[in-house]
């Protein structure tokens, strides 16, 4: 019984696999979360690139800055209230105040999204308006976002905020990411295709062989195995081939010790006789 399961198990694994390869291939994403970015100007290859960031959306990030007796902590979302304020996708906070009120520096209802075949520029418009400089317009967020295999999502990083002009000022984040890396063309190399086919071959010669020998042969026990005494046989001449290319001794013996170690020499073949007799 337990020789009769070993067929069906392996079905079973290459079943699994087989699975498991076109789950892989088809790349199942279920969320629709970039739908809550509202672009500035709505296109449908924005809307493309903005996609291919689903797997960042629903993450609070952050990101830390100290400058001198400065220091403030920025919260970035993607299409999602940053820090849960409304509206915001990337917000300010001054982390000494003791009363903390965000500051927003985007809104993802101003979205624009412009992508490369391994980065993405996110850029959120209209943030709260500076006090002083900047012709006192509204602020701005741009977030560059990197392919870096190695993470899924990196650290956010504050790179600058440039603000000391008349107009058009910005604040620069970057963002190293996974997920706007350009896929690869095929997850398997030919080894490995190869490598698969003959596991498929072997499974079905053995399912087919069993089946054969158990339904039409009728055989029993371990000779239900396709063609079990050619693979004895195999098994058995291997063995002899290693023992005459491995075993040293037999060839440095001393002439006397000749006639004791031809006799296992003379048994062996008996002992293959034995297992072709079932036949
Ligand atoms: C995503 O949203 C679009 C339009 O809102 C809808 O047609 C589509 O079925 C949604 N996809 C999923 C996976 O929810
Ligand atoms: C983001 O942070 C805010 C405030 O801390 C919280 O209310 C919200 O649930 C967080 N969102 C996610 C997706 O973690
Ligand atoms: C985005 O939302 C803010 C407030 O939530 C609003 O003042 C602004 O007009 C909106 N912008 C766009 C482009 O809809």
């Amino acid at each position: 019984m337990k020789v009769s399961n070993r067929p069906t198990r392996v079905a079973f694994l290459v079943w699994t696999l087989a699975v498991k390869l076109v789950l892989c291939g088809i790349g199942v994403s279920a969320s629709n979360n970039t739908k809550n970015c509202r672009l500035y100007s709505e296109s449908k290859s924005e809307r493309k690139v903005l996609s291919r960031l689903e797997p960042l959306t629903n993450k609070n990030i952050t990101a830390e800055t100290k400058n001198g007796k400065e220091s403030y902590t920025y919260v970035f979302q993607l299409c999602g209230d940053a820090g849960g304020v409304q509206g915001a996708g990337l917000i300010q906070v001054d982390s000494k105040s003791e009363t903390p009120k965000p500051t927003i520096i985007g809104s993802y209802n101003a979205t624009q999204a412009i992508g490369g075949s391994d980065w993405i520029m996110l850029i959120y418009r209209n943030g709260d308006k500076y006090d002083g400089h900047c012709s006192k317009e509204n602020r701005k967020a741009i977030v560059m976002i990197s392919c870096n295999r190695k993470t899924e999502m990196g650290p956010l990083e504050v790179i600058l905020e440039d603000r000391d002009r008349k107009e058009d000022c910005f604040y620069l984040f970057e963002l190293d990411s996974s997920v706007v890396c350009p896929v690869l063309q095929s997850h398997l190399s030919i080894g490995s295709i190869i490598l698969i086919i003959g596991f498929c071959l072997l499974a079905v010669y053995l399912i087919g062989g069993f089946l054969y020998q158990r339904l039409v042969v009728g055989a029993k026990g371990m000779e239900q195995f396709p063609n079990y005494a050619f693979w004895v046989e195999v098994g058995n001449l291997t063995a002899d081939g290693c023992d005459f290319v491995c075993r040293s001794r037999n060839r440095d013996e001393p002439p006397r010790y000749r006639g004791v170690s031809t006799e296992p020499l003379e048994d062996e073949p008996e002992e293959r006789d034995d297992h072709l007799l079932p036949m």
